[in-house]
């Protein structure tokens, strides 16, 4: 059997398929494994309660019988292709309170996930474009195309933006300043900075060659949080370029809101922000939600007819009552986010135990489920350690898939780090640092004995 162009596109096997695989298989898996590798939310208990409790409560929320009940209603029609209008009133409403952006339902859209809305936009925006001005100053005033990419702006960035484009890979990226920082006092700790000079010297950026800036804030793998001053050069840089700034808000405020350093969230006309239900504990509703200029919600409304006649509704029958209500901001502050702030203290406390003598150096925990480790000068590269760790039943995520847009064959930085995930329970978390500092010590031990 033969596949199309866009068919063979999209069944290639890649790195991270195959590294899917084996986080799917270790769950299978009747030996235990310490799974730091992937990228499911954490399961907290008062979390839960309150889904469930919602729920049981969409199938009898309505005096006239259950076949008039939230859930009936979700379950028994499509909506139309923006998504549920119920939550998107209510999502309204929640912004305006919150950050009063004068927001109508012309600017909020529903996909499935926000993976399937980075789908639509970085298809929207990125690719083959009929250029106008080329037109115009055309010799034989043929219709011109030219080729536009996402930039993004500090890699290393989200592994599944890598492979969406329908055609080819369209991301222009920009390798971050490595600051060495403090936290909470001590040493040993880095962030990532945007490098705005070599941003702005980007050829592809001078010569209209991108089509949007794309960011996630706090990002994954890094844990990193763009700051304010960061985040409004971009925009001005987006404005300036005529191009959206596309913000993907997957860990940010004001849910699940797993963000830790003081940061604000903007939103204009320019700006396109994803939100998820997945990080909040819902990744199997499969519900992102876009704010963004109408003119993009259209695009996206019509992008949801073709490809899924219309959004799920099921997450957005349960989140509309905690949205209408605040508690899905109340849930956020008082038990997700603490729950995720425990857990990075405790993971680099374990790390800081495990391997505090050694050249390990932790970017700066600030947000999202994860901690991004950097092994400098590690004999082997992080994608053989992967191999090692996975043989002592520990998994972890290696960097070199975390570079969307960079050849990172001249790049040793992207070999020498790995995303670990801080969602696992307190055992696993502890015995997984316990294999990775042991075989880490000795690798450096190895090395460090061969240089005498
Ligand atoms: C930064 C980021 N963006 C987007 C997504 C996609 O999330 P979903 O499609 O579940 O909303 C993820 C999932 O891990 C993520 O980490």
């Amino acid at each position: 059997m033969k596949f199309s162009k866009f068919g063979q596109k999209f069944t290639q096997p890649t790195g991270i398929s195959q590294l899917m695989d084996d986080l799917g298989d270790a769950l299978k898996s009747d030996q235990p494994v310490n799974m730091l590798g992937g990228g499911n939310p954490a399961k907290i208990d008062a979390v839960n309660e309150l889904f469930l409790e919602t729920y049981k409560a969409l199938g009898n929320d309505n005096d006239a019988g259950e076949t008039n009940s939230s859930a009936i209603i979700s379950m028994a029609n499509y909506s139309n292709p923006q998504g549920d209008a119920a939550f998107i009133d209510a999502l309204v409403g929640f912004f305006n309170r919150h950050y009063d952006w004068n927001l109508t339902a012309e600017n909020i859209a529903l996909t499935n996930g926000s993976q399937n809305a980075f789908f639509y936009l970085f298809n929207l925006f990125g690719g083959a474009f009929s250029d106008n001005k080329l037109d115009e100053h055309s010799q034989d005033k043929e219709s011109q195309s030219i080729d536009k990419s996402i930039l993004l702006p500090l890699t290393p960035e989200y592994i599944g933006y890598s492979d969406v484009h329908v055609e080819g890979q369209h991301f222009a990226a920009v390798l971050p300043h490595i600051d060495e920082v403090t936290h909470d006092g001590e040493a040993g700790f880095f962030k990532y900075r945007v490098d705005f000079e070599a941003l702005e010297n980007l050829p592809a950026l001078k010569e209209g060659r991108i089509g949007a800036i794309c960011c996630s804030r706090p990002t994954n793998p890094t844990g990193n949080v763009l700051t304010d001053e960061e985040m409004a050069h971009l925009a001005e840089i987006a404005k300036r370029y005529e191009i959206p700034l596309i913000i993907d808000n997957a860990y940010g405020m004001p849910f699940p809101n797993i963000i830790y350093s003081d940061a604000q969230l903007s939103w204009d006309n320019n700006t396109i922000l994803c939100f998820s239900l997945s990080k909040i504990g819902l990744p199997g509703m499969r519900t992102g939600i876009i704010v963004a200029d109408a003119k993009v919600i259209e695009a996206v409304s019509a992008m949801n007819a073709v490809v899924n006649l219309a959004p799920t509704r099921f997450g957005a029958a349960i989140a509309t009552p905690l949205v209408n209500d605040d508690r899905i901001k109340q849930l956020a502050d008082n038990e997700i986010k603490p729950f995720y702030q425990k857990q990075a203290t405790l993971a680099v406390k374990l790390l800081k135990d495990a391997l505090g003598d050694y050249p390990l150096m932790i970017h700066k925990p600030e947000g999202a489920i994860f901690l991004w480790l950097w092994f400098k000068g590690l004999p082997i590269s992080t994608l053989e350690l992967y191999e090692r760790l996975k043989e002592k039943g520990t998994l972890i995520v290696p960097s070199e898939y975390f570079f969307p847009g960079v050849d990172v064959s001249n790049y040793q930085h992207a070999h020498e780090c790995i995303r670990m995930s801080i969602a696992a329970d307190e055992q696993t978390l502890t015995d997984g640092i316990k294999v990775i500092g042991e075989v880490v010590r000795e690798l450096y031990d190895e090395a460090n004995s061969q240089n005498y």
